[in-house]
């Protein structure tokens, strides 16, 4: 990655983007390619510490990079797409947006069709080197705009690639808040664990053991989920018992409900920005 990376700039170098500048440098992407602009600064020190280059300036940020990743909240799009018109049009860069909710089509429409834009909806985990990344690409998207992308970013997250746009926020509702939703069902198990008596904090070690050992039993195994499930119920055993408890619950048709909440969810922002 270091022989002549591209220079990329961060314009509004909040979470999500700090999650993939981080990635990226444990990834060895050179810091000093990587251009971080917010409007308040000094909350840029610790990625100045790590040698990025911080500033406020987001045409001059612009005017170096090959590749700018728009970072900012979706209902900021539109403005701060209309204030960097001009030094887009002329410098012409791989445009990156990771505004949810907000259509290739309506940046597009700002810049005339003439820039490659991308849509990336990464994950958190994107700063550890396994995130889940989907993407959408407009027409002006050469296929060395997508090998760029694809070197980029397919070291730091699994790449999905999808032509109906639609698919991003359905897949959003998946991988952008799955993070989340692991998260839970292991604060749920850690808080029955001490209901039952069990001190938390061994609680909580043994739940994200099992938790990494099971990941890592399904990707060696390469054998279906639900056969790795049944291993390890045995009828008339506990396991059983504990899943027979989850399906009285209807705990699957409760996830369904949790997915298609977050995508009306999206959809609801979504047209608030129109
Ligand atoms: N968080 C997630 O899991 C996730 C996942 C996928 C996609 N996204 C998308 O990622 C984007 C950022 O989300 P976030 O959670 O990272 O929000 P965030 O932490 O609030 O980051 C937005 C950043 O934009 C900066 N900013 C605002 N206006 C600016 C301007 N005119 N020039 C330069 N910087 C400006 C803000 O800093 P100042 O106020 O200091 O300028 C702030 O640091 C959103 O569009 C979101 O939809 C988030």
């Amino acid at each position: 990655m270091k022989k002549q990376a591209p220079k990329i700039a961060f314009i509004g170098a909040g979470n999500m983007a700090n999650c993939i500048i981080q990635g990226l440098i444990s990834n060895d992407f050179s810091p000093q390619d990587i251009i971080a602009t917010r409007r308040q600064t000094k909350l840029l020190s610790e990625l100045a510490e790590q040698g990025v280059q911080v500033t406020e300036n987001n045409i001059d940020s612009i005017q170096q990079a090959d590749i700018v990743v728009l970072g900012v909240k979706p209902f900021q799009i539109d403005s701060l797409v209309c204030k960097l018109k001009a030094v887009l049009l002329e410098k012409k860069p791989l445009l990156i947006s990771l505004a949810v909710g907000v259509p290739v089509q309506q940046i597009d429409q700002h810049l005339k069709g003439q820039l490659a834009i991308v849509r990336l909806m990464p994950n958190l985990p994107i700063q550890v080197k396994r995130g889940v990344s989907i993407i959408h690409v407009n027409k002006t998207t050469s296929s060395e705009h997508r090998q760029t992308i694809q070197t980029i970013f397919s070291p730091i997250s699994q790449l999905f690639w999808v032509e109906k746009e639609n698919l991003i926020d359905l897949c959003a509702s998946l991988a952008g808040s799955g993070p989340a939703y692991f998260y839970y069902f292991m604060e749920g198990l850690i808080e029955g664990a001490c209901y039952l008596g069990i001190p938390e904090d061994m609680a909580k070690k043994m739940v994200l053991e099992t938790a990494a050992g099971s990941l890592l039993l399904l990707e060696k195994k390469q054998e279906k989920i639900s056969t790795l499930r049944k291993n390890v119920t045995s009828p008339g055993g506990t396991t059983e018992a504990a899943l027979n408890a989850f399906k009285l619950h209807n705990f699957h048709a409760s996830i369904r409900k949790s997915l298609e909440a977050a995508v009306i969810r999206a959809e609801k922002l979504s047209q608030s920005l129109m």
